[in-house]
């Protein structure tokens, strides 16, 4: 018997919570041990090189103090996907606004031959949320879709203003009922497989070759979605496009 689509969503998106809450404990908890071992290394690299006139060990010693703060760059931006690391700013804000501000910086980051559409709905109501999150946010999806698509290809980014039921709660993992204001950016390029769909919200997981530091943008939309009481909810069709929705709660000024 085939699984109804919306369940297979749910399956996967469970999938993809338990993943991320995983990997999450993993860097919470190994974090503070390496940045222990880390200080321990660069202190005792620093006082050899006190104790040296050796200039070839001194180099050395520079050399392993630069990689113990690459390191520590590398743990700092770790521990953002962590529910503890994302030190947010958040205040009450119009997320049409948020866009607007965003889009002369992302018609710039992309080809010129990728169009990005807009669909604002222009009576969204105020959401409580993190500025410079939500730059984040949509500067990935935007660069990912951009990744994806052929000369020619579209990006729509819209907003809406949704009540989530009980009901659609059934369909998704990280769902809750409540009235949310939505951000969604649609392509019509490639598609994600099935296989991959599970895996895309992981950390380094990236079908991107070549480049270093590759696979975080989405794990990092994950966290700062997360932390900010929303989620993200993910479609996709090989040979037809993807489209991520983003789901940010409306509070009420006593909630604020
Ligand atoms: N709009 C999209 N279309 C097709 N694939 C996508 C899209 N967005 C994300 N992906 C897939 O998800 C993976 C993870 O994305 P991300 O975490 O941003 O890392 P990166 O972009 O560095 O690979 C990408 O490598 C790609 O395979
Ligand atoms: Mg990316």
């Amino acid at each position: 018997m085939k699984t109804p689509v919306c369940q297979r969503h749910k399956c996967i998106e469970a999938i993809q919570a338990h993943r991320m809450e995983a990997i999450r404990l993993m860097i919470a908890g190994m974090s503070h041990d390496l940045n222990n071992l880390l200080m321990g290394i660069w202190t005792y690299s620093s006082s050899i090189q006190r104790l040296t006139l050796d200039k070839e060990i001194r180099k050395k010693c520079v050399g392993i103090a630069r990689l113990c703060e690459k390191m520590t760059d590398m743990i700092k931006k770790m521990l953002l996907l962590t529910k503890n690391g994302c030190q947010l700013r958040p205040s009450r804000l119009n997320l049409n606004q948020e866009v607007e501000k965003n889009l002369q910086m992302l018609r710039d980051m992309i080809s010129p031959s990728i169009k990005i559409k807009m669909d604002l709905d222009p009576a969204l109501p105020l959401i409580y949320a993190d500025s410079t999150a939500i730059t984040e946010i949509i500067t990935n999806l935007v660069l990912n879709a951009a990744q994806a698509l052929s000369p020619g290809g579209v990006i729509t980014i819209k907003t809406s203003v949704v009540t989530v039921t009980e009901n659609d709660c059934l369909e998704h993992a990280n769902a809750y009922p409540g009235k949310f204001v939505t951000l969604t950016v649609v392509d019509n390029g490639p598609g994600i497989s099935p296989e991959d769909l599970p895996r895309i919200f992981d950390p380094y997981f990236s079908t991107k070759k070549g480049c270093r530091n590759h696979g975080l943008g989405l794990a990092v939309v994950y966290a700062l979605m997360d932390a900010q009481a929303g989620w993200v909810h993910v479609e996709s069709e090989l040979k037809k496009g993807t489209k991520f929705e983003l789901y940010f709660p409306i509070r009420s000024m006593a909630g604020c």
